[in-house]
């Protein structure tokens, strides 16, 4: 597993310079929001306090604390805590500080904590990352002009695609949605909004297309076409663009019949900077109609609107979400063994799928449990019991971290010395940059 003091890993940095600009960005937010809304001067005092408390801890590297009594019960009894706690009561020395600990568990259990300290205080739904998400979104109009105009034009064709045609919009549509997930909040911190325009568009995809390092899509569109009547599950990664390019997808598989329903697993809590939460949904809603007021493509884009929505009332489109996808457990864990958190659940409905699309790194960081595998161990071996649940993955994920599989021999190490040629101290991290990409598929 990765840890935050492996230097070659990009949890080192995330740990040390990362997670410190992203806890300085939440205080600014929050004293915004107090002087925006009405909060009591405490509850503002404490919330501030708190974050601090959690910037002095990593600085000075101390033991993880376990959630209290009184922030179990304030949370409420289905929400996972205890399982941190369990998992911080087993970490021995080093292991338990915010610098030397496992990575994956140790960014999970940040957003759990900075998510209980707002909501003790009673800001309970407040998103901290909401106003940073939106502002994104709305500066994101080239991309999203251009995939609502594509929308448009193809709902006004007659004539009916051909199987190859269908085949080649499928990818094209899981291309759109891959590469939305270059654009995520937390890995631009200090990106441009030019910068982020510049990875959206077809331009962007097309020159990024020789990026994708193994592609199992064609697997994935053969079960889809064995499948009737089926239902996509799609485990959204980020709100904004990334999910405006998941609804592309959702509109397009729906449009075209190839499933009767689409249903998005959001987050029931603010994750990860960017992560989407189904209230994001509405907010999408009213960000469309605004962007549309001042927009020489009004018309598109208010039909891919009504589209979602016309889909949504009549319930073939849904959101939903799950208290697991931000617990601290990895997707190993959606297992009919897994009767404490939820797992169980989960795997039984998800079984039942005709397709499971696990979007974005962190989904993936979970998929393969974040182990330090060869990046060349086959994909259905480093998700360990989850590539024989009956649950078929479909993961799309640009590498922004260093776990990695299913690439071609050789590949690794190709790249690792191309990184370095480019410049870059530790060739490894060619896997973190967001510049590649894997579409890894597994059906048992
Ligand atoms: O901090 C690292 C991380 O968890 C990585 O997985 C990735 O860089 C980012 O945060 C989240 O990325 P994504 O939104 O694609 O899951
Ligand atoms: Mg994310």
């Amino acid at each position: 597993m990765y840890h935050n003091n492996d230097t070659q890993s990009f949890g080192f940095a995330t740990c040390r310079e990362r997670w410190p600009k992203i806890l300085s960005q939440a205080k600014s937010d929050v004293l915004a929001e107090s002087t925006e809304n009405e909060h009591s001067k405490q509850s503002t005092e404490t919330i501030v306090k708190g974050i601090e408390q959690i910037l002095d801890d990593i600085a000075s590297d101390v033991p993880l604390r376990t959630f209290t009594k009184d922030e179990l019960q304030a949370m409420g009894p289905d929400n996972q805590l205890e399982f941190f706690n369990e998992v911080i009561e087993g970490l021995a020395g080093d292991e338990r500080k915010w610098l030397k600990g496992p990575w994956l568990f140790i960014e999970c259990y940040l957003y759990r904590l900075l998510d209980v300290i707002i909501k003790t205080n009673g800001w309970t739904q407040f998103d901290i990352f909401e106003r940073l998400k939106r502002e994104t979104f709305m500066g994101s109009r080239g991309g999203v002009e251009e995939i609502a105009l594509a929308h448009y034009k193809r709902s006004k064709e007659t004539s009916v695609p051909t199987e190859e045609q269908m085949k080649l919009l499928f990818e094209e549509f899981i291309d759109i949605s891959l590469w939305g997930n270059a654009t995520d909040l937390s890995l631009l911190a200090n990106a441009t909004l030019e910068d982020i325009q510049s990875l959206q568009g077809a331009k962007a995809r097309s020159a990024a297309s020789d990026k994708i390092l193994c592609n199992d899509l064609p697997k994935a569109w053969e079960r889809l076409r064995a499948a009737k009547d089926g239902r996509i599950d799609i485990v959204l990664d980020n709100a904004g663009f990334e999910f405006y390019t998941d609804l592309a997808l959702m509109l397009f598989l729906l449009d075209s019949e190839l499933v009767k329903e689409v249903v998005f697993h959001c987050k029931c809590r603010p994750w990860m900077v960017s992560d989407t939460m189904i209230k994001d949904y509405a907010l999408w809603v009213e960000d469309m109609k605004t962007m549309a007021e001042t927009s020489s493509n009004k018309d598109a884009l208010l039909h891919f609107v009504s589209s979602v929505e016309d889909y949504h009332s009549k319930g073939q489109f849904k959101l939903v979400d799950d208290e697991f996808w931000t617990g601290g457990m990895d997707y190993w864990n959606l297992s009919p063994k897994e009767t404490k958190y939820g797992g169980k659940q989960l795997h039984e409905y998800l079984s039942q799928s005709t397709l499971v699309i696990f979007k974005g790194d962190l989904n993936y960081r979970k998929l393969t449990g974040d182990r330090m595998w060869d990046r060349s161990t086959p994909f259905n071996v480093a998700i360990g019991d989850l590539a024989h649940s009956g649950i078929p993955v479909l993961a799309l994920r640009t590498c922004k971290a260093d776990v990695c599989a299913g690439l071609p021999k050789g590949k690794d190490e190709e790249l690792c010395k191309l990184w370095e040629e480019m410049g870059h101290e530790v060739g490894a991290l060619w896997c973190s940059s967001g510049k590649w990409a894997v579409v890894s598929f597994n059906c048992s």
